[in-house]
């Protein structure tokens, strides 16, 4: 057969056989969220691009490149390229800082990038999101990075095989002369910088820090260090303080500024020493104490983290993490003849409804090709009717794991298997 149609590149399907660790990790990151007081928030997958200009910030490539923007009447949407812009929207459109206090949000969200796709890197790729409002202190960050990378290790993932980057930014008080010794740095290795970052040096030039084309040479670019105002030093000192208490290990960054606009202060990503190749950041975040009141709510502290779900699932895999056991199948009805096939039926129904995962033929197979494809499915136990049993009100079944056989009356079928799985 030739194909069609085929899902556009960097956009993948989840077949049946993979969903039950998407729904494995799906679970683990709800109840991660759930002991660390978290509740959820779903927003829209279309926004208006003007959110994620204002937010992520024009000259940021995930913007300026890979946003999926189009147009309708008057309006220009973006399909979301990131789940935090969203969450602050919901926040502030719900006047949900009318409660006070802090405010814990979790997500799990498909998001679009116009990226060149490659391991780990789709144009529909999907996060784990937190999102914290209303916390201005270092505990916060603390907590945020414990929780993250707890999540890693709840996984299975080994703690030498990840590493987790951190870095401070600065405020908008402190950052631009930090930005201009950087910028100055450019200018002087000009000719060694990669054309990209040859042309975002004036607009954008802590960007030149994380290319990895120019790596070698922002190695001897000037730390943020020297420039930190008061309160940002004792912020990333408290934090790091923090850290040492909770047995958190981390390796300071100096060049970890990160692609989105909105950060300040603490900057950070988790890394995997192997399983991903070139991809290799398994989430991203930091502090964005300026995006709420620059959406127009109230000066608000807050911080987040997004965690790739992709690339959390490649790691699980190449490390042969401990994953669940595939879903069982329990029971599996055959019918031995055209007037056993409506009972058939009606037995299945009354097994699920135990919770008894039950299957039958819907073809009008044979009963050999019926019992081919009970042995074949999994099922710990055939449910066997033909005339005899259909005349008794009962059922034979098979035990195909011992191939013993009994004989059950329909009516305690269900509570029969239950005791028995
Ligand atoms: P981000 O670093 O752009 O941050 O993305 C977070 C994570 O999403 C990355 O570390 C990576 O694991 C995954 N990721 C990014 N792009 C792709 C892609 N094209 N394909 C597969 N996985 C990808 C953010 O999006 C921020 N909103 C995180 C945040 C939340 N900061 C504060 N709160």
């Amino acid at each position: 057969m030739e194909l069609k149609y085929r899902a556009l590149e960097g956009m993948n399907d989840v077949l049946p056989e993979q969903s039950p660790l998407w729904q494995y990790v799906e679970a683990r990151w709800r109840e991660h969220c759930r002991q660390y007081g978290y509740g959820e928030i779903r927003t829209p997958i279309l926004e208006t691009a003007e959110l994620f200009e204002r937010s992520v910030g024009e000259t940021s490539d995930i913007v300026s490149k890979e946003m999926y923007v189009f147009q309708r009447s008057e309006e220009r949407y973006a399909l979301k390229p990131e789940g935090t812009a969203p969450v602050v929207r919901a926040y502030l459109e719900h006047g949900l800082y009318g409660a006070g206090g802090v405010q814990k949000l979790y997500y799990i969200t498909p998001f679009f990038r116009g990226e060149r796709p490659q391991k780990g890197r789709y144009r529909q790729a999907h996060q784990f999101g937190a999102e914290i409002f209303g916390a201005a202190s270092p505990l916060a960050d603390a907590e945020l990075l414990c929780m993250v990378m707890d999540f890693f290790l709840s996984l299975g993932l080994p703690a030498d095989a990840l590493e987790l980057r951190l870095n401070t930014i600065g405020c908008p008080g402190c950052r631009p002369a930090y930005r201009e010794a950087v910028r100055n740095f450019g200018r002087e290795h000009f000719d060694r910088l990669c054309k990209n970052c040859q042309a975002r040096l004036e607009r954008n030039p802590l960007r030149i820090l994380d290319c990895k084309e120019c790596f070698e040479i922002t190695a001897a670019a000037p730390p943020i260090d020297p420039y930190l105002c008061d309160a940002c030093r004792t912020h990333f000192e408290g934090l790091q303080s923090l850290l040492k208490t909770l047995d958190v290990a981390y390796v300071r960054d100096h060049r970890l500024v990160r692609g989105l606009d909105y950060y300040t202060r603490t900057t950070f990503e988790v890394v995997a020493a192997q399983g991903l190749g070139a991809q290799n950041a398994l989430c991203g975040g930091g502090r964005y104490d300026g995006l709420v009141e620059e959406l127009g709510g109230p000066p608000t502290p807050a911080l987040g983290v997004g965690i790739g779900v992709e690339r959390t699932l490649l790691v699980l895999q190449a490390l042969n993490a401990p994953l669940p056991a595939p879903p069982r199948r329990d029971a599996f009805v055959v019918a031995f003849g055209d007037a056993a096939r409506p009972v058939a039926l009606q037995i299945a129904q009354q097994l699920r409804r135990a919770a008894i995962a039950t299957d039958l033929d819907l073809e009008g197979r044979s009963p050999k090709a019926q019992m081919r494809l009970a042995n074949r499915s999994g099922a710990r136990f055939a449910i066997l009717l033909g005339e005899s049993e259909l005349a008794q009100n009962a059922a034979t079944v098979k035990d195909l794991q011992t191939h013993e056989q009994y004989t059950v009356s329909q009516t305690e079928l269900a509570a029969w298997i239950q005791t028995r799985l």
